[in-house]
C-alpha cells in the first residue's frame, strides 16, 4: 500500500478521480461554499449524517464529484478512538466496491495521534492474509492519499505512521504464516533480507554456535524437533557506536505443542503463533529502516519449534543457562522463559541502556488483561513511564503489572536454582519474576502479549502488536 501527503484544499476533493473519497467531519466543522462543504451541511441538518463518532455517510457518484463513492465519516472530537470508529465503520460500507485507490480528507488538522489511527486503521481493516491460498489476491486498496490542512505540520507523525503501518504488516505476515512457512530458519531469512537497508547488519547462529555460548536452556526446548533453532541477532546502528543500544528481545517460537507436558488439541493452531514477539522485532526493524533515526537498536530472536521428539526435554530435566543458573523444568509446556533466559544473558554484551522482552508467554496475561492492553513488567520506572506514553501515542496499549519478590516463591526447586514454574496463581507475574532473575545488568522491561498479539475466533490473525508500541518507545525514550 503506497501512502502519499498532501494539502487539503474541498475544490481538490470534487475534482478527485478516485474510488473512494473519505471525509472526516469533526465537531469543529464550519460550512463554507464549496461543493463539498454545502454537501456536507446538508448532510447534517437532514440528519442523514448523525453528529456522533463512527457515523457515517457512503454517498455514490454525488453530483459534481468526480470520486465514485465520498463517505462522509463523522469523528467528533477527532480523537485517535473516533477517528478509528469512523474509518472501521467507513470500510465496512464501502467494502463490496473493493477500492483500489482511496483518499483520507481532514477538513480540520488532525493530532498526530488521529492521523496514525487513521492509517494504521486504514490498512487493519483492508488487510488480507493470502500467502497460503491458491487464488492469491492480496488487498485491493494500493493507493491513498492522504490530505490534511497542513502537511508540513504533519511530516514526520506522517512519515513515522508510514513506517509503522508496515512494520505492523510484516508482523502479522509473519505471524500468520502456518509454522511450516515460518520455521526459525524462515524467520532468519526474514531477518537476513533487511541487510538490504542502510545501517542495518544481521548475524544467524545455529545449533553448534549456541551450543559453544552454553545456551542450555535455548538449547533444551528445541531438542525436541528436528527442525533446527535458530537465534537472530539484528542490529540498527543509527548513532553513533559508543552510545548504548536498547536491546529488543523477542520469543520464537514457531510452534509450542507444549513439548511432553503437551496442550490439548482444541485450539492448538494457534501455537503457530507462539513466534509473534520475535515478529513484532522484525517488523521494528523493519519500520526502522524506513525511518532511519539516530539511534541504536539491537534485536535479538531466540527461534526453535517446542515438539515432543524422543529426545525432547522431559519433566523433572534439569538444564543449565547460559547465566550458569541451574533450572529444573517441572513443565515443559514453560518453553517461552526458557529460550528468553538466555537471549537475556546474550543481551549483557551489548551493555545496553535497556532491555525489553516481547513475549506471547502466559495464558496468564490473556485471563488477566483480556486483548486490549499488553501487560508490562518492569521494576525501572523511566521505562515504565515511556511504554505506558508509547502505548498511548501509539493506540497500542500496555498495563503495568507488579515485580513483587513474594511472587518468586513458587519458582524455589528441590534440584536446582530454579524451577521454570510456580503453582497457577499469578501465572504471568510469576513467568516474569522468572526472567527477571536474568536482567540483574541492564534497566529491564517485559512485555506479555499473549492476549493482543492475535484475535482468535472468526476474526482470527495476527495483530501486528506491539509494533506500534515499540516504534514510539524507541522514538521518544529520552536519551
Ligand atoms: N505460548 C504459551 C502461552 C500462551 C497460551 C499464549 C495461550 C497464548 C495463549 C506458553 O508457552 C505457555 O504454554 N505457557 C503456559 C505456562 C504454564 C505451563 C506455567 C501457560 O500459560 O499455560
Ligand atoms: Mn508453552
Ligand atoms: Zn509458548
Amino acid at each position: 500500500m503506497n501512502f502519499e501527503l498532501k494539502i487539503f484544499a474541498p475544490s481538490t476533493v470534487s475534482i478527485e478521480k478516485t474510488d473512494v473519497s473519505l471525509v472526516f467531519v469533526a465537531n469543529s466543522f464550519e460550512s463554507g461554499k464549496d461543493a463539498l462543504s454545502v454537501l456536507i451541511a446538508k448532510a447534517l441538518k437532514s440528519g442523514d449524517l448523525a453528529a456522533k463518532a463512527g457515523q457515517v455517510l457512503d454517498i455514490y457518484r454525488p453530483l459534481g464529484f468526480a470520486a465514485t463513492h465520498v463517505v462522509l465519516i463523522h469523528v467528533a472530537e477527532g480523537s485517535p478512538t473516533d477517528v478509528r470508529k469512523g474509518i472501521l465503520a467507513a470500510m465496512a460500507a464501502v467494502k463490496a466496491a473493493k477500492p483500489k485507490h482511496a483518499s483520507l480528507n481532514f477538513l480540520q488538522q488532525p493530532s498526530a495521534q488521529g492521523l496514525r489511527a487513521a492509517l494504521t486503521c486504514l490498512a487493519e481493516s483492508t488487510y488480507l492474509y493470502h500467502t497460503t491460498k491458491s487464488d492469491a489476491e492480496g488487498r485491493s486498496l494500493t493507493q491513498v492519499a492522504v490530505a490534511v490542512p497542513d502537511d508540513t505540520l504533519l511530516a514526520d507523525a506522517f512519515k513515522r505512521a508510514v513506517a509503522a503501518v508496515n512494520g505492523i504488516e510484516l508482523a502479522k505476515e509473519w505471524g500468520n504464516r502456518p509454522a511450516n512457512y515460518a520455521t526459525p530458519t524462515h524467520l532468519a531469512g526474514v531477518a537476513k533480507a533487511m541487510t538490504k537497508f542502510a545501517r542495518i547488519k544481521v548475524e544467524i547462529l545455529g545449533p553448534k554456535e549456541v551450543d559453544k555460548l552454553g545456551m542450555g536452556a535455548f538449547q533444551a526446548v528445541a531438542q525436541g524437533s528436528d527442525e533446527p533453532l535458530r537465534f537472530i541477532e539484528l542490529r540498527y546502528q543509527g548513532a553513533a557506536k559508543a552510545d548504548a543500544p536498547v536491546v529488543l528481545v523477542g520469543k520464537g517460537i514457531t510452534f509450542d505443542s507444549g513439548g511432553i507436558s503437551i496442550k490439548p488439541a482444541a485450539e492448538m493452531d494457534e501455537m503457530k503463533y507462539d513466534m509473534c514477539g520475535a515478529a513484532s522485532v522484525l517488523g521494528v526493524f523493519r519500520a526502522l529502516a524506513e525511518l532511519q533515526p539516530e539511534i541504536n537498536v539491537v534485536g535479538l530472536i531466540a527461534s526453535c519449534e517446542n515438539l515432543s521428539g524422543s529426545r525432547a526435554l522431559k519433566p523433572g530435566d534439569v538444564v543449565t543457562s547460559m547465566s550458569g543458573q541451574t533450572i529444573e523444568v517441572l513443565n515443559t509446556d514453560a518453553e517461552g522463559r526458557l529460550v528468553l533466559c538466555d537471549a537475556l544473558t546474550y543481551a549483557e554484551r551489548f551493555k545496553p541502556r535497556a532491555v525489553l522482552d516481547i513475549a506471547t508467554l502466559t495464558g496468564a496475561c490473556v485471563i488477566a488483561l483480556g486483548g486490549v492492553r499488553s501487560g508490562f513488567f518492569s521494576a525501572d520506572e523511566s521505562l515504565s513511564k515511556a511504554l505506558l506514553a508509547a502505548g498511548e501515542t501509539s493506540q497500542d496499549l500496555c498495563w503495568p503489572m507488579p515485580l513483587d519478590d513474594e511472587y518468586a516463591e513458587g519458582l524455589k526447586s528441590s534440584f536446582a536454582d530454579v524451577a521454570n514454574v510456580a503453582g497457577r496463581a499469578g501465572g504471568a507475574i510469576t513467568a516474569a519474576k522468572f526472567l527477571q532473575r536474568f536482567t540483574a545488568k541492564y534497566p529491564w522491561a517485559h512485555l506479555d502479549v499473549a492476549g493482543t498479539a492475535w484475535k482468535s475466533g472468526a476474526a482470527k490473525g495476527a495483530t501486528g502488536r506491539p509494533v506500534g508500541l515499540l516504534l514510539d518507545f524507541l522514538l521518544d525514550y529520552p536519551t
